[in-house]
C-alpha cells in the first residue's frame, strides 16, 4: 500500500519536472548557447575511445576519447524518473588520447588537448521534441544546429532514452531499465524483453 508521502511525491513529480534547473543552459544576448564553462565539474556519464559508427572507416590518425557529462540537477531528476527534465544540458567532449605519456607503456591516457565540445539540450524553445544540438568551435557560444542535420536522425533512431545514448552510460542504463523508460525502438533493435 502507498503511504501518504509516497503519494504526495508522485503527485508532485510532474510539477518538479517542469521547475527550471539552476544549472541548466544559458544563452548569449544574440540567442546562441553560451559555452558550459562548468561542465568538467558536472556528473560523468561515460567515455568512449576512438568510436566509429561505421566499421569500414579506418582507424583515426588522431586517437580520441569522447567523454560525456550532464548538469547535476538533471542527473538527479533522471534518477527519480528515468527521463530527462526541461533544462537538461549534456556535453560530449572530444579530447586527445596518447600512449607514450610519462611511465605508461601500454594503453592510452588523456593528453588534455581539447578537440571539440558538442552539446545536447532539452528546452521547449527548440520546438517539437525540445532537444537541440550545438557544436562549439570557440569557447564562447554556438548556434543551434538545424533539425535536418544527421545529429537529430541518428539520435532519434538509435538512442536508448529520450534521444540520448543512455545505453553507453552504465549507471543510467540501470535506472532506465528499472523505470521502464527505454525507447521501444532500442528495446526492439537489441532484442530485449519489452516488459
Ligand atoms: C551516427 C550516429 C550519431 C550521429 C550522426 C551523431 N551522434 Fe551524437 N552520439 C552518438 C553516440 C553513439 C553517442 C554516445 C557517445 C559515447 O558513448 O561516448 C552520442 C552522444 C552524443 C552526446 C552526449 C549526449 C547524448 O545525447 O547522449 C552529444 C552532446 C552528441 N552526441 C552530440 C552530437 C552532435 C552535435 C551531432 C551532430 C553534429 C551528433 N551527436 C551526431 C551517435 C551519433
Amino acid at each position: 500500500m502507498f503511504r501518504l508521502p509516497a503519494l504526495l511525491a508522485l503527485a508532485l513529480l510532474p510539477l518538479l519536472n517542469s521547475q527550471p534547473l539552476h544549472d541548466g543552459p544559458t544563452y548569449t544576448a544574440d540567442g546562441q548557447l553560451a559555452f558550459p564553462t562548468q561542465y568538467r565539474e558536472w556528473v560523468f556519464l561515460g567515455a568512449g575511445l576512438d568510436m566509429s559508427y561505421d566499421k569500414n572507416v579506418s582507424a583515426p590518425t588522431h586517437s580520441m576519447f569522447n567523454t560525456v557529462f550532464v548538469n547535476p540537477s538533471a542527473y538527479a531528476r533522471f534518477k527519480q524518473t528515468g527521463h530527462w527534465p526541461e533544462g537538461t544540458e549534456m556535453v560530449l567532449e572530444n579530447s586527445g588520447a596518447i600512449s607514450d605519456a610519462s611511465i605508461n607503456k601500454r594503453g592510452k591516457t588523456m593528453s588534455g588537448e581539447l578537440m571539440g565540445v558538442e552539446v545536447h539540450v532539452l528546452e521547449s524553445q527548440h520546438g517539437q521534441s525540445g532537444w537541440g544540438f550545438y557544436s562549439f568551435d570557440n569557447p564562447v557560444s554556438a548556434k543551434l544546429i538545424p533539425a535536418t542535420a544527421s545529429c537529430y536522425s541518428c539520435h532519434q533512431q538509435h538512442a536508448a532514452v529520450d534521444t540520448t545514448f543512455v545505453q553507453f552510460y552504465p549507471a543510467l542504463l540501470e535506472v532506465a531499465r528499472a523505470k521502464h523508460t527505454l525507447d521501444p525502438k532500442y528495446v526492439k533493435a537489441e532484442g530485449l524483453d519489452p516488459k
